[in-house]
């Protein structure tokens, strides 16, 4: 008997699972790989694997790993970008778990940019008081990131429905999340409407950028998990909270969808914001200038742009010179050129985009919703840790933490019937 449906199309196949997970991003494949040892994991993903938003992010993963940084500065700094409205618990989990869940992913194989001590190469971003954030590829940290969680994937033994669109959470009569409802259209898959019965969902499906018109987001961030929610009667918070990125590359007044992301790194290194007359306008506006948090940034740009009467502002880093362009940004260098701008030789072309959901599906400190035996994780989550506004390089860091305690309170939520044996 099929538990009661809220989109209620005819199912042509059902499948069970112990758990099922909704989304393939860093918070998804980490969820995943974390229950596997529990019983039966299902994975389904909207599209393929890797196409959510974790393969864009350039900058890296934020974490105290330095010998002169420690998790209370990283709360400190979380906390002020986060203006106040950040859950201080949910923040101290980040930070004091963040530096072994790194090291984590290390042994997992991914494979961080290294510095000419052997140690974790670590940059500034936003915000950041510290060096603090790892990265790998230069400024391909997420796509290095998906490819170690993708390869351990493979032997886990958790199961995976690609191109899979996830309708509607499936309720039993004591209001317990009970499955999914979904639509496959793979070839080589169960294809049409399906049902996955499982004894607890989690929700990783990542952001809602693509609501917006410009964005740093790819395709299939289009809010599908907070929407499931809200139908299911989970309570969401902080909607209002989207974080624009300051610095996408400029293409023009209509440009709209995905836009190619300058990352904060840039800056990070030493990049500046520039006027068309070459002003530093961020000097003066807060003692980090470039490097203030994130909304500060985008705004200072934005009031500039109404200042001056220009579509868009600059960055400049033409002082990098042409082999660090190449060893440091390689993706940014390829998409600047790919649209005929040569950040070596000019300054960047640059305007603020819709970049990041810093509330979601509201959950406690181990992913749990308001529904029983729904979790959720990642951007499509609202754990508390980024207030108003999230602090740079903390969002691959939160799906990383947070995937981890929802695996932890499986093992005793669901209890006491002991899950399917792996
Ligand atoms: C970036 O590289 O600037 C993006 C990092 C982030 O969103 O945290």
């Amino acid at each position: 008997m099929i538990p009661s449906v809220l989109y209620a199309p005819e199912p042509g196949w059902v499948a069970e699972a112990d758990v099922v997970v909704v989304g393939s991003g860093i918070a998804g494949l980490v969820a995943a790989l974390r229950c596997r040892p529990h019983g039966r994991v299902l994975l389904v993903t909207k599209a393929l694997l890797d196409a959510g938003s974790t393969r864009w992010a350039q900058g890296g993963i934020a974490a105290a790993l330095a010998a002169d940084d420690t998790p209370e500065e990283h709360l400190a700094d979380t906390l002020v970008a986060g203006v106040g409205l950040c859950d201080e618990d949910a923040v101290r989990a980040l930070v004091t778990e963040g530096p072994d869940a790194v090291r984590g992913l290390i042994e997992l194989g991914t494979a961080f940019d290294r510095a000419g001590d052997g140690g974790i190469a670590l940059t500034r971003e936003g915000g950041h008081h510290r060096r603090r954030i790892a990265h790998a590829g230069g400024d391909a940290t997420g796509a290095e990131i998906s490819r170690a969680l993708r390869a351990a994937l493979k032997d886990s033994g958790v199961e995976v429905i690609e191109h899979a669109l996830v309708l509607d959470l499936l309720k039993d009569a004591d209001g317990r999340a009970a499955g999914i409802t979904l639509h496959v259209m793979g070839e080589g898959q169960p294809g049409g409407v399906g049902v996955v019965r499982a004894r607890a969902v989690v929700l990783a499906t990542g952001g809602l950028g693509q609501v917006f018109s410009a964005t740093t987001n790819p395709e299939v961030s289009t809010g599908d998990g907070v929407a499931l929610a809200l139908r299911a009667g989970a309570e969401v918070t902080d909607l209002e909270f989207v974080q624009f990125h300051p610095t996408v590359l400029w293409l023009g007044e209509d440009a709209t969808g995905q836009q190619p992301l300058i990352s904060e790194a840039v800056r990070g290194e030493g990049a500046h914001l520039v006027d068309h007359d070459g002003v530093r306008f961020m000097v003066g506006r807060h003692e980090l200038a470039e490097l203030a948090p994130r909304d500060i940034v985008a705004k200072g740009i934005m009031t500039r742009m109404h200042e001056t009467g220009a579509s868009c502002m600059l960055l400049d880093a033409r002082h990098f010179g042409a082999a660090m362009w190449e060893n440091r940004f390689p993706t940014i260098l390829a998409a600047c050129r790919h649209h005929g701008i040569d950040p070596v030789t000019e300054p960047i072309p640059i305007v603020p985009a819709a970049h990041y959901a810093s509330g979601g599906v509201r959950t406690d400190l181990h992913g749990r919703t308001s529904v029983p035996g729904l979790y959720a994780c990642g951007e499509a989550a609202c754990t508390g840790v980024h207030g108003a506004n999230r602090l740079a390089s903390n969002s691959l860091l939160e799906g990383l933490v947070f995937a981890g305690r929802i695996a932890q309170a499986l093992h005793d939520d669901l209890g006491p019937d002991p899950l399917t044996p792996a």
